[in-house]
């Protein structure tokens, strides 16, 4: 009998050598019942017999006869040199075998209660689900794969992965590799005026993480945050799911209308904005209207979240200071994203917040997932000291900036009174605004039947309708 230890349990089967029952009854039933129950479904290549034999503990010759068995009965099917696999189609006759009904897992089967934050919550994401498959024309906020420097990665990356010393792969520190906070904080100083100390840059796992951090930690459930109408879908998402409340503000070609701020809920104890670029309606928030949004949050005693996801991408006039950089009382807690500058695919962005923040904001970072992988974090460290990532940047910008041009001009070609669309200083994407007695939302919804994803404006309302339009990428 094989006498070594298996280290994983196969499909659940253990052998009880104490019982009456012979050995190669046990592994017959066994592996009958992991197939009837779907734990080894149909065309899944059973292991070796020899491994299956060293796995379950008893002999080759015992397993041997328990395949047999499953083979005669159609549970198994042999092909000579490719190896035994369970049989792609189990007559329903024999999923009943001796009465016994499949046990494999039914959803829906029992009523799981769930809170009423998790309804919430999912109807938010079936619509961000959408938007995460495969790239289809117009999706907006995904960067040019294609033009990305991957030779240039790669060449990074096996660098990196040879000399990645020892020492960086226990666990790090859950704030980030300490070269990259550097790099971005070096970073945020010299082109988007951010005044921080890499000790105030904080790693997360996207900017979707700092919004959910940021909403745990400043606030307590049932609280309140402003929140830009319309707005961005992920950030609701993550207060709804920290249980807060939001209250719309609504907003114009100069972003968040601060005079409605000053009537607002004065309880609220956060601002979520998008002050380069307003999600998604693109307006830029006015230099007025950023003291004026500074000047209150020191009156109503509220902290700023600035999410500054795609500022890089800047096509003409001077970039205005971000709000972080204004800011003279520690009121802006400021994330971006590598999602949009370099690849999704990555799950990096950053955080920066006042020195006395830094702690609590490092403790959930561990408590949550104890921090991002050390090996993106080294390449992207890497990309931005050595240049290659301004050298990207400056060609995304250059090739974005062509193709909104291109998409405007082609719709005012092709599409004359049915959309109308204006060239932009900024961004990714762009609103094209459909006739006044329009519904944007069925307009969507009927091009999403045609493969084409041009999600509906009045999608982000929360209570500021919006006249009908459709947001579209251009960058893809
Ligand atoms: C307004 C806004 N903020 C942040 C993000 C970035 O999210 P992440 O860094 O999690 O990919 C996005 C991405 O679509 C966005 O549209």
């Amino acid at each position: 009998m094989a006498k070594n230890i298996s280290i994983l349990q196969f499909a659940g089967i253990s052998i009880d050598h104490n019982l009456d029952q012979p050995l190669y009854q046990q592994v017959y039933s066994s592996l009958r019942s992991a197939i009837l129950e779907g734990l080894l479904r149909p065309g899944y290549r059973m292991p070796a017999t020899r491994t299956l034999s060293i796995e379950l503990g008893v002999s080759r010759n015992t397993i041997l006869i328990a395949f047999d068995q499953l083979t005669a009965e159609g549970y198994l099917k042999s092909f000579v040199g490719s190896g035994t696999f369970v049989s792609d189609f189990l007559p329903e006759n024999l999923l009943q075998v001796n009465g016994e009904k499949s046990k494999s897992k039914k959803s829906g089967s029992i009523n799981i209660r769930v809170s009423k934050r998790s309804n919430d919550i999912s109807n938010i994401l079936s619509t961000a689900n959408n938007l995460s498959r495969e790239v289809k024309t117009f999706k907006h906020g995904s960067p040019s794969i294609a033009d990305f420097p991957f030779k240039i990665w790669k060449k990074i990356s096996g660098d990196i992965i040879q000399k990645l010393p020892e020492k960086t792969l226990g666990y790090g520190d859950p704030a980030g590799y300490w070269p990259l906070r550097q790099a971005i904080a070096t970073y945020l100083r010299t082109y988007r005026a951010v005044k921080c100390e890499a000790e105030q840059v904080i790693i997360v796992s996207g900017s979707q993480q700092a919004l959910d951090f940021t909403g745990r930690l400043i606030l307590d459930p049932g609280e309140s945050v402003l929140m830009e109408d319309p707005g961005y879908m992920g950030a609701k998402g993550a207060f709804y799911s920290s249980g807060l409340k939001l209250v719309p503000i609504p907003v114009d070609d100069q972003g968040i209308i601060t005079d409605y701020l000053t009537n607002s809920d004065s309880e609220a104890r956060l601002c979520y904005v998008t002050p380069s670029h307003q999600y998604p309606l693109g307006s830029v928030l006015s230099i007025k209207r950023r003291m004026e949004l500074l000047d209150l949050a020191v009156k109503n005693n509220f902290m700023i979240l600035e999410d500054d996801y795609d500022s890089e991408f800047r096509y003409s006039g001077k970039p205005l200071p971000s709000l972080q950089g204004l800011d003279k009382s520690d009121r802006v807690i400021y994330t971006g994203s590598f999602s949009k500058v370099l690849f999704p695919a990555l799950r990096l962005g950053y955080l920066v917040v006042p020195p006395q923040l830094i702690e609590t904001f490092t403790t959930l970072r561990s408590l949550t997932d104890r921090g991002s992988p050390v090996l993106e974090q080294s390449i992207i460290a890497e990309f931005i000291q050595s240049g290659d990532f301004y050298r990207h940047i400056r060609k995304m910008r250059k090739l974005y900036h062509e193709r909104q041009k291109i998409l405007v001009s082609e719709i005012d070609k092709q599409l004359e009174g049915l959309l109308t669309v204006k060239e932009t200083d900024s961004g990714m994407h762009l609103v094209g605004w459909l006739p006044e007695n329009c519904n944007d939302q069925a307009v969507s919804k009927y091009l999403y039947s045609k493969g084409i994803i041009a999600p509906a404006l009045n999608d982000y309302c929360l209570e500021y309708k919006q006249k009908p339009g459709l947001i579209l990428g251009y960058t893809a």
